[in-house]
């Protein structure tokens, strides 16, 4: 154990019995703290969905903003030192910690959930690094998603909705999430990694894997640490047979582009363009989907809303897709720990807290969304915090997410208006919301 001072603030001590992992900072002060009273870290409370916990969230945005709350209750890997985290959850604090990167650091990790410290360098890649390694990594990365780029491939994104799309317009029920709103998004992840065809539902179940760890239906009673790493392992080994096959032959794609890249003169190994696949294969597959089938249902919901968009879909689209974002609002959380000491709305936040956004509740935030309850597709501004609260770690995906999206409603409403989503099954963990399943009737309207 070693200690240390960060900019003045408390003595911080250091975990450092393995050289291999992260030395989490600690402060003194943390452990002596008194909880709040309202609590966002039971797993009674993770285990309801948005609409309960935001009765909960709206109490503390009015009342109390930064919150010290008890440690959470169910760890994938338990810490019986963690002193607990201050709860974020206005809109104006998860953009001022997402934008103070320099003090709320994500190398510490950056899940609610305390997860082993090996498991952010096999899957989490520079969504859990800090500058200067972060913009290194992510910059290579970046060339995949420019607006040219993206543009470049809108026409293929559009083929491939419209061919998900027609295969069961004919369908009188389908499963909306097993049908139709998983396949575009691994599709473009393939095709972005050329991953082949027929190796892409083996890397969208490792990516579903690898969220499951909160969700005790999904785990089925499976160890947690288990089912992550034999997933993030699963991705790891593609990840290194393409990697040598595009060492010898390079392809038109981003692993060509990571396996030929340098950072600082080096390049990066098999295991950091494993790291970068695997980030990317969670961070694209499920949030589009999940957002996709929270929006059909909502539509369903609403009538007024799909006929207010139906009536003119190609001017009303874009600003729909950021109120389908919003209402999903299907990342729940992301954390990130203090290095130096920080007032945060009227608490003195010190170095080693934990700091956890909870940007579902940001997306309610009555001083900057009229009436969050209404599904309003005509919402304008719509400042979400969906894609993250802005800052370095912004997610790189947004326009990609954006242009599948855009191609997937423009089919379901040429080939399917009528279409009506039944009730989904729903994935409750402290960092995804998501769909399971959903019945789907795509002309006939519900049984
Ligand atoms: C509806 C869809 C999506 C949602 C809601 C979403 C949400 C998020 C959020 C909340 C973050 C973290 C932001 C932060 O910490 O400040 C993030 C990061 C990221 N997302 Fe997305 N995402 C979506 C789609 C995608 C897609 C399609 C891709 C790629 C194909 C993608 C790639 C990434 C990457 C690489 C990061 C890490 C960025 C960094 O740390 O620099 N995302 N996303």
């Amino acid at each position: 154990m070693t200690t240390t001072r960060f900019d003045d603030g408390p003595e911080l001590r250091f975990d450092d019995d393995d050289d291999n992992e992260p030395s989490i900072p600690t402060n003194d002060v943390a452990a002596t703290r008194d909880f709040h009273e309202v609590d966002v870290w039971s797993d009674s409370f993770w285990g309801e969905d948005a609409p309960q916990r935001e009765v909960v969230f709206r109490q503390l945005r009015e009342h109390a903003p930064v919150t010290w709350q008890k440690p959470i209750e169910t760890s994938v890997v338990p810490d019986p030192n963690d002193p607990g985290f201050w709860a974020v959850v206005k809109h104006e604090h998860i953009t001022e910690v997402s934008h103070n990167s320099d003090v709320f650091v994500s190398s510490y990790g950056v899940m609610f959930d305390l997860l082993p410290a090996m498991f952010l360098e096999m899957a989490m890649s520079f969504l859990a690094m800090d500058n200067p390694q972060h913009d290194k990594i992510r910059k290579l990365v970046s060339v995949s998603f420019t607006p040219k780029q993206i543009k470049k491939i809108d026409d293929d994104i559009a083929m491939r909705a419209r061919r998900i799309v027609s295969a069961v317009a004919d369908r009188e029920e389908i499963d909306f999430v097993a049908d139709i709103s998983k396949h575009l998004p691994i599709e473009m992840f393939g095709d972005m990694f050329g991953i082949p065809e027929d190796r892409r539902a083996e890397v969208a179940h490792a990516a579903d894997e690898i969220v499951a760890w909160a969700d005790p239906e999904l785990l089925a009673g499976r160890d947690p640490i288990a089912v992550q790493s034999d997933a993030g392992m699963a991705i790891h080994a593609l990840a290194e047979e393409l990697i040598a096959e595009r060492k010898h032959e390079p392809q038109n794609d981003l692993l060509t582009n990571l396996v030929q890249a340098e950072v600082d003169g080096e390049s990066l190994t098999d295991f950091e363009i494993g790291a970068v696949m695997t980030l990317m294969a969670v961070a694209a597959t499920d949030t589009t989907r999940h957002t996709s089938s929270f929006a059909v249902k909502a539509l369903t919901d609403f009538p007024e809303q799909r006929a207010w968009l139906w009536e003119d879909f190609d001017a009303r689209i874009n600003g729909s897709i950021e109120e389908f974002l919003r209402w999903g609002s299907v990342v729940v959380t992301f954390r990130r720990t203090a290095v130096s000491e920080y007032e945060l709305g009227g608490q003195q936040i010190l170095p080693g807290d934990k700091v956890v956004m909870m940007y579902g509740s940001g997306n309610w935030d009555r001083e900057v969304f009229t009436d969050p309850d209404k599904f309003d597709l005509s919402r304008s501004p719509n400042p979400h915090v969906t894609f993250g609260g802005g800052g370095v770690h912004f997610c790189l995906g947004n326009q990609l997410a954006k242009s599948m999206m855009r191609s997937l409603f423009r089919e379901l409403h040429q080939q399917m208006p009528n279409f009506v989503a039944g009730e989904p099954k729903l994935m409750r963990t402290n960092f995804m919301r998501g769909v399971l399943s959903m019945p789907f009737y795509p002309n006939t309207g519900a049984k």
